[in-house]
């Protein structure tokens, strides 16, 4: 089975990554070659580290590594049985990619988007093959984090379902299903938690002590400030954002102060700048 991932940022390269480890030949495409190269640094950087840490033999190392191709050109997802979009949270930029991947996608494909929050039935409202897309929502960091949310449109086929909730579990996944609601189940839940974590930093909080506060008194691995720099700012504002403008409810407005770091291009860690400064 051959696997086509969409995009090198964050989550395309480590999808990317959990595809080739779980055995598949897997090509990442993404218009931007710089993206890529950065890809290929962290991925083997942090495969040293496991090496080094005896985690991973050079052998296993390689051989993942011979798995994944890169190339800047759609046509390269057109032999994929399988492929999973995730490029930045923008429903025109998701459109732009999945009317791209209907033109060159074999015809059986499943077409999969790892979208956090947007409308499953509008991106694949584009396509000729509505029953063919379907969300599989990942987290970061994709290779750690064990859940995908299962998120149907209105068209996805019962068959599409099955197929990718079958691969998710191939790649060792837990699934489960969502609603396609802004959000789904997980986002819908800690996104506010995050926003709300900024509107006490806003109103004079320290970062250190709003994640000391919650990392020692509900056992959550990272506050939510260092969850944020760690996501991205840019990420979480616009997933917030999603929630604003998708449930039209005064509810999810987003912090102010989230506003200004982006702005400012204080993306977090990837940044060198966000609640935190990073070397
Ligand atoms: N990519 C790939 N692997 C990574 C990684 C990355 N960016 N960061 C860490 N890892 C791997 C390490 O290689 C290591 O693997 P090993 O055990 O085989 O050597 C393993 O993860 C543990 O790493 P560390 O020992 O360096 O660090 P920790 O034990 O502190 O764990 C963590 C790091 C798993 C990131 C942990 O801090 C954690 O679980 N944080 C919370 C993450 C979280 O909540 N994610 C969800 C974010 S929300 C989201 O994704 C929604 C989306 O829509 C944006």
């Amino acid at each position: 089975m051959k696997i086509a991932v969409i995009g090198a940022g964050l989550m395309g390269s480590g999808i990317t990554q959990q595809c080739a480890q779980a055995g598949f030949s897997t090509v990442n495409i993404d218009a931007f070659a710089a993206a890529q190269e950065k890809a290929k640094a962290t991925l083997a950087a942090l495969f040293e580290r496991k090496v080094a840490k005896g985690r991973l033999t050079t052998e296993e190392a390689d051989a993942i590594l011979s798995r994944i191709s890169y190339s800047t050109d759609y046509a390269a997802a057109g032999e994929a049985d399988i492929v999973i979009e995730a490029v930045p949270e923008k429903i025109d930029l998701k459109k732009a990619v999945f009317k791209q991947l209907d033109a060159v996608c074999k015809a059986e494909a499943l077409l999969l988007s790892n979208t956090s929050g947007l409308s499953i039935s509008e991106i694949g409202s584009v396509t000729k093959r509505p029953q063919q897309v379907m969300g599989t929502h990942f987290f970061y960091p994709a290779p750690v984090m064990k859940l995908v949310e299962l998120i149907r449109g209105l068209a996805t086929s019962d068959e599409v379902y099955t197929q990718a909730k079958a691969f998710m579990h191939s790649l060792g996944k837990t699934t489960v299903d969502a609603p396609e609601y802004p959000g789904f189940i997980v986002n819908r839940i800690l996104v506010p938690m995050q926003n709300e974590a900024a509107y006490m930093v806003m109103e004079g909080c320290s970062p250190e002590d709003v994640d000391t506060a919650m990392k020692l008194g509900t056992n959550m691995p990272m506050g939510p400030c260092e969850l944020t720099d760690f996501v991205g700012i840019d990420v979480m504002l616009a997933t917030m954002t999603g929630l604003y403008e998708g449930f039209h409810d005064s509810k999810y407005r987003p912090c102010p102060l989230l506003e200004r770091m982006v702005k400012a291009g204080r993306l977090g860690r990837k940044s060198g700048q966000g609640f935190y400064t990073y070397k």
